[in-house]
């Protein structure tokens, strides 16, 4: 079974040939980061625009890697949401064309699925139930995966998404974008000096626009007394003892053994091993995917889109020509 997956949800295109759910035949990534660098931050339009210049390479690029042709791919995985509008059209049009051309199926599939799936490359023996902790720059949920298909939301963030948080915090410290790696570096020279704010609710929720306050009003008020390294560790330890803590408390209460990674703020080495250190007091499993499918990629849609293929949920793609973009698609809504 040979999946032909594309990602083009923000700013990297990506293309991927996987074998058989787990195996990953190719995985090509075309990063458009120093391009958008040099306004510190995503601009959609100029994403949509490199994502159409370098598709059709990326696709031709990953079946010479996996030594396949055309001819070979039995489906098409593509993420439709969420994500930018433009972008994603992108893939999904580039999809719809090749799916068409080929006359084989199309798999429509969630970015976030994609990112919970990096971990099956990891762990060829991971199989669900298990609780996945979702952190990227647009989102941050605690997913209960019932199945490879099923997915039940118990938590999200009521405002910023903790890559955001990075993002913004970096950008303040005066990083480069994207700002959570650059934070990270920067905090591995600091101490836990300055205290921030945690916010809580009754509920599992996140929050993290207090703590991104808190960092922009103390970086004002301490002006050249502001020690970078410092704040960038007080801002890392903070969000990530918040992000563990109620995992480990989801994890107790709902009685769930297996916790896996997931998202771009995954690679985190400072979450990673606080999440280890935490999980291993309670006996629980613990899952990370490497750093290589963390951040988005191709590889991790074709997983998704595998089980999404054996589960049925596929198309005919003569019956799914308006297949469109969903921005702002739910983690349970397919
Ligand atoms: O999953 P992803 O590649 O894209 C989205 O789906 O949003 O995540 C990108 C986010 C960015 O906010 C980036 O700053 C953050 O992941 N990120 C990190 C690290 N590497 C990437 N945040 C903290 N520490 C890192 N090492
Ligand atoms: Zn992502």
């Amino acid at each position: 079974m040979i999946c032909l997956s594309i990602e083009s949800s923000c700013d990297e295109t990506a293309v991927a040939i996987i074998k058989d759910y787990r195996i990953v035949l190719s995985n090509v990534v075309s990063t458009q980061i120093d391009i958008h660098k040099k306004y510190g931050g995503v601009v959609p339009e100029i994403a949509s625009r490199e994502h159409i210049s370098s598709v059709a390479y990326v696709v031709d690029e990953a079946l010479k890697k996996a030594n396949l042709k055309f001819s070979d791919i039995d489906f098409i995985g593509v993420t439709y949401g969420p994500g930018l509008v433009g972008a994603l059209l992108v893939g999904v049009a580039y999809a719809k064309a090749l799916a068409y051309s080929l006359n084989i199926p199309i798999v429509p599939t969630h970015h976030i699925h994609g990112h919970i799936a990096a971990n099956y490359i990891s762990y060829p023996d991971l199989k669900p139930p298990f609780l996945s902790l979702v952190v990227s720059g647009g989102h941050t949920n605690l997913v209960d995966v019932k199945d490879y298909t099923k997915f039940d939301m118990l938590a999200k963030t009521r405002d910023d998404a903790v890559g955001e948080a990075f993002d913004k915090v970096a950008r303040v410290l005066g990083l480069p974008y994207p700002g959570g790696p650059e934070v990270s570096k920067l905090a591995e020279k600091g101490n836990t000096c300055y205290k921030l704010p945690k916010t809580r609710f009754d509920n599992y929720d996140f929050s993290f626009s207090g703590i991104k306050t808190a960092v922009i009003n103390l970086a004002h008020k301490e002006g050249d007394r502001l020690i970078k390294e410092d704040l960038a560790k007080s801002f890392e330890v903070t969000v990530c003892e918040e992000l563990v803590d109620t995992t480990i408390k989801v994890m107790i209460d709902k009685k769930i053994e297996k916790v896996a990674l997931a998202g771009g703020v995954s690679a985190n080495k400072y979450l990673r091993k606080l999440l280890h250190k935490e999980a291993l007091k309670h006996g629980f499993k613990v899952y990370m995917p490497q750093l290589k499918y963390c951040t988005d990629n191709a590889a991790m849609i074709g997983v998704a889109a595998s089980y999404n293929y054996a589960s049925g949920k596929y198309f005919d793609i003569h019956d799914k020509l308006d297949l469109n973009a969903v921005a702002n698609l739910k983690i349970d809504e397919m």
